[in-house]
């Protein structure tokens, strides 16, 4: 059993499993159980309204974990972190917030692209019937990478914002998001020229699967807001990120506004908060934010980034060359581990990717079926429902090996 195995207690208390949903969401190690257990033992309490110690211990520990947050994205500032529920809370508040800023007219476009999910099409197409914008979609390319050409020829004077996905939940493709912020500043130069008035579109990439696998740095990336969920990190479930740069947050106006994101509040108005108590309404997840405090320490007490790509290269290459022995198991994505994260989604010859699934849990593995909330995707690939397989630091190359041994008896079986 590797050595990192050993810090999730879940894997020592089910005897046998192979977990491999961790794209859904992470298992949690011992230091991120053991801190959230003597946060409530010693620390909990509410925050923002203070005079005693356990409340400003508290308070200490949830902007520490902003500023740890901040410094892994590398954000300018802990202020531009917002804390949420998730990555679905954080887009909605953000685009939200932006419609409540006023940001869009009528018919500005926004440009999505056809792998995103639903948590970055369903808050757009909300607003399509609410003020009548309109939200088309980018195409990938045969090899999955982004159609840049597409973009291009999508990307008109009445492109407002752009909201790209980093990394597909599907295919599991990187996408180049910094070339995309210099196609926008390329095309800003170029609008200005017929139209002083011409406003530079927003930025906003979803960092969900991207944050969790690799080193993302909203700075070098250039964009102006990202989100990403914490449970997929091997926080606690229940804390999301939304980071934006400073300029766009002061100038939104939050779309919730109670309790803490209040300034001051009379009869018939009332001031909204400075930053980021603005967009963080009522009482936070505190323990949530001690745990992502925890759960990023974690990363940086197993080297960082640095070791979650060196486990990556070895897995991912390992569970490639066993993709690539069955012709009945078929990938959705590109063999190119340079531009993929380390997720399989595959169909297994013509059996229901459900069939896969229950068959697989009989042998205790677990893995996810059907859509992954990227309907419109999957039925642009014309498959409609897939298996899909996460590697994540405590796997093993054990685990894929049980894998590929179950789908071939699933194939044997069901096929
Ligand atoms: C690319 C992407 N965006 C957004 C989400 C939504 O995350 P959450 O369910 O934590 O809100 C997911 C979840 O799988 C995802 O993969």
């Amino acid at each position: 059993m590797s050595d990192i195995k050993k810090d999730f207690p879940i894997l020592q208390n089910n005897k046998g499993i192979v977990y491999l949903d961790s794209t859904a969401t992470a298992q949690k190690p011992s230091y991120v159980i053991d801190w959230i257990k003597k946060f409530l033992e010693n620390d909990y309490s509410n925050i923002h309204r203070w005079a005693y110690s356990i409340a400003e211990r508290s308070e200490d520990l949830y902007v520490k974990s902003k500023k740890k947050m901040a410094e892994f994205i590398n954000a300018e500032n802990w202020r531009e972190i917002i804390y949420s529920h998730n990555s679905t809370y954080a887009s909605n508040l953000l685009i939200w917030s932006l419609r409540r800023s006023w940001i869009f007219k009528r018919w500005d476009k926004v440009l999505l692209t056809i792998v995103e999910h639903h948590a970055n099409i369903v808050p757009w197409l909300i607003l399509k019937e609410e003020i009548w914008i309109e939200v088309d979609y980018i195409k990938v390319k045969e090899d999955f990478s982004l159609d840049f050409e597409d973009l291009e020829k999508k990307f008109d004077e009445k492109v407002r914002t752009l909201s790209i996905t980093h990394v597909s939940n599907v295919t599991w493709e990187i996408f180049d998001v910094e070339k995309i912020w210099k196609i926008i500043n390329e095309k800003t130069e170029i609008f200005r020229n017929s139209n002083e008035n011409y406003k530079k579109p927003i930025f906003i990439v979803d960092g969900s699967q991207s944050v969790p696998s690799f080193k993302v740095d909203v700075q070098k990336i250039g964009c102006d807001a990202m989100f990403t969920t914490g449970h997929k990190f091997m926080a606690n479930s229940g804390i999301g990120v939304l980071w934006g740069k400073q300029d766009l947050l002061d100038k939104l106006e939050p779309v919730f506004s109670w309790g803490g994101a209040i300034a001051s509040v009379a009869k018939s108005c009332f001031k909204p908060a400075g930053l980021p108590d603005k967009f963080e309404p009522g009482t936070p997840n505190m323990t949530g934010a001690v745990s992502l405090l925890r759960a990023l320490e974690y990363i940086e007490n197993i080297w960082g980034y640095e070791k979650i790509q060196e486990i990556k290269k070895e897995l991912e290459n390992y569970a490639l060359e066993k993709f690539a022995k069955y012709d009945k198991i078929k990938l959705i994505g590109s063999t190119n581990s340079a531009n993929r994260v380390w997720v399989f989604s595959f169909t297994v010859d013509w059996i229901h990717s459900h069939d896969i699934a229950d068959y697989l849990a009989d042998y205790n593995i677990c893995i996810r079926a059907w859509q992954h909330c990227a309907e419109p995707f999957m039925w642009e690939l014309w498959i409609n429902h897939s298996c899909r397989a996460s590697l994540y630091i405590y796997n093993t190359k054990e685990d894929i090996d049980k894998l590929f041994e179950a789908l071939e008896g699933a194939m044997e079986e069901l096929g």
